[in-house]
């Protein structure tokens, strides 16, 4: 049977946005937090690197606010880069203050120990050893649990927001466990659900990284942006048996150097910030000299620094390696670059609230313009972090203004059966990886973009006819999301006449004099034209 529930806010994500989000709301508030899976599921939990912030005396917002900016490419908001950077040292405290035990300086004061990774001028990455996502994750996760006004929904899958009214009210969600879907209501509902880098085939992401929230907001209403901006890490394990594990980017910070086949290092040759050029740039390298040689991947060697050092600085890269036969104080790292991080999103205001009243995108499914064409490292926990808190107050001043949802109608299955044919869903899973990976990747053309655009269409109609008739799964409503994202990255690949950032594309090399952003209105369809926001 399905169930009815009804809360004042229903979050829809257990990562560092999600988390924050709702353990910033009043303690008077209840509040549904909703995870795929377990609550420490997501990518927040294998963030290696760390969060930037400006913590050291030598070190300016300025400063970071200009990296960032460069790093973006022109397409940064410089309101949403000032207003993350000014606020990064608050939410860094705030974070400390949950519990969070982030290393220590060597020196004998109360400073922290901080690294250096691509883009930016300045050792400003606050890290806790190499594992900084599982420390955060850990933390915030303990303290929701321990919240009796925060109520854990795991093992659940949102399938589409319920708008009425002219704004949102809920979501019907999948109860992994039952088979049922189940009617959530809330006066406020946040989308914290993460990227949707899984729709490639080489990723650095956990699985549940499908777009869940941008495909749901998309089908709501809301405008989305820049979603051909795709970010590719440099550095993935190259290794058969090693699924989607990077090695941190804090490694070139430490002096890794990146090095072909034969030993030559190459990145002088690109860039003269050499291995802590920005990672579209470092990316971009990899593939061009992988492509020329016809390598299977490049090398990124540390094996100069103390094995001491690398086993307290990077104690997973170490371990993890260890378990494949490397061992990175002795030899290089064989290393290719993967899909890592989504830079568009859901179009969102600085309280993260959505086109949708009542509607809030947090984390990586926002885009909030603090990215731009390329996100610079370590910013993407920072700006969870910073719009949680900022989303959460405006959710607190504007609630008690808005109704309690209407009486709701429950999911209707009286049309579906079960399915007798999962190949379906495994097979397009496979086709669709495939094809953004080789198409959609990190060099285009307008050939290949339109080969995509001719698969996803084919795959779009069969899905939909799969979904039409038979009952929902976890895996089929990732697949449909995962389909209805890679579509909307597609056409916006499509739309950039340009080569700016992430999106590089054979056919115009060139930068244009403005800067746009790509923006999707759900109005005018996918196939709309992109307009600057
Ligand atoms: P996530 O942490 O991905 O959480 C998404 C949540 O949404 C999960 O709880 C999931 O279960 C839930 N969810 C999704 N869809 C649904 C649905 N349909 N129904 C219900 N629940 C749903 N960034 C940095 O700043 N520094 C780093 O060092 C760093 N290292 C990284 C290393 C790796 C390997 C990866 C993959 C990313 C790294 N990043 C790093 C990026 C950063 O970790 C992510 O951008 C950030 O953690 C995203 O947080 P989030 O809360 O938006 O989403
Ligand atoms: C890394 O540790 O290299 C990842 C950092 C990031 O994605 O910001």
């Amino acid at each position: 049977m399905s169930q009815r529930y009804e809360h004042d806010v229903l979050v829809i994500g257990s990562g560092a946005a999600g988390l924050s989000l709702a353990l910033h709301l009043g303690s008077n508030r209840r509040v549904a937090l909703v995870s795929k899976a377990d609550l420490t599921q997501g990518s927040t939990y294998w963030a290696q690197g760390g969060m930037a912030a400006v913590l050291d005396n030598a070190d300016t917002v300025d400063s970071h606010v200009a990296d960032t900016l460069a790093a973006g490419a022109g397409l940064c908001r410089r309101e949403a880069v000032e207003f993350t950077v000014r606020n990064s040292r608050r939410c860094v405290e705030w974070l400390v203050a949950q519990g969070v035990d982030f290393d220590r300086g060597p020196e004998q004061d109360d400073s922290y120990h901080l690294t250096m990774e691509g883009g930016h001028s300045h050792r400003r990455i606050i890290h806790a050893a190499d594992r900084t996502g599982m420390a955060i994750s850990e933390v915030l996760t303990e303290r929701a649990e321990r919240a009796a006004n925060i109520e854990a929904f795991t093992h659940r899958t949102a399938v589409d927001l319920v708008v009425e009214d002219g704004r949102c009210q809920g979501a019907y969600l999948l109860d992994q466990r039952t088979g049922h879907v189940d009617l959530f209501q809330a006066r406020a509902v946040v989308l914290a659900t993460g990227g949707a880098s899984k729709a490639y085939l080489y990723t650095s992401n956990p699985d549940g990284a499908s777009g869940d929230g941008i495909a749901m907001a998309w089908r709501a209403g809301c405008r989305v942006a820049n979603l051909e901006f795709n970010q590719f890490h440099p550095t993935c394990l190259y290794h058969p048996r090693a699924k989607s594990f990077l090695v941190t980017e804090a490694i070139r910070g430490e002096g890794g150097r990146l090095l072909l086949p034969d030993g030559e290092a190459f990145m002088h040759r690109f860039d003269e910030r050499g291995e802590l050029a920005p990672r579209d740039v470092v990316a971009r390298a990899i593939d061009h000299e992988m492509k020329r040689l016809g390598a299977d991947c490049v090398f990124l060697d540390i094996s100069h620094r103390p094995r001491e050092f690398l086993a307290a600085h990077f104690p997973t890269v170490m371990a993890r390696c260890a378990e494949f036969g490397i061992d990175i104080a002795a030899e290089p790292i064989p290393v290719v670059p993967a899909a890592h991080y989504t830079c568009g999103g859901i179009v969102v205001d600085s309280h993260s609230a959505t086109d949708i009243p009542g509607l809030y995108a947090v984390g990586e499914a926002s885009c909030t313009g603090l990215h731009g064409a390329n996100r610079m490292a370590s910013n993407s926990l920072l700006e969870c972090v910073v719009y949680a808190e900022s989303a959460a107050l405006h959710i607190e001043q504007t609630i008690d203004e808005r109704d309690a949802p209407s009486p709701g109608r429950p999911w209707d299955e009286s049309q579906v059966t079960d399915s007798d044919e999962d190949v379906v869903i495994s097979h397009n899973w496979d086709e669709l990886r495939r094809f953004m990976w080789d198409y959609v990747g990190i060099v285009r053309t307008n050939k290949r973009l339109q080969r995509a655009r001719h698969r996803i269409e084919l795959l779009q109609a069969e899905i939909a006819e799969y979904y039409g008739n038979y009952k929902v799964s976890n895996d089929l409503l990732e697949l449909r999301n995962l389909a209805m994202v890679a579509e909307l990255m597609i056409h916006c690949a499509i739309l950039r006449r340009e080569s700016r950032g992430l999106h590089y594309t054979l056919d115009y090399p060139q930068l244009l004099p403005e800067a746009l952003d790509t923006v999707l209105d759900p109005s005018t369809g996918p196939h709309g034209r992109g307009r600057a926001a």
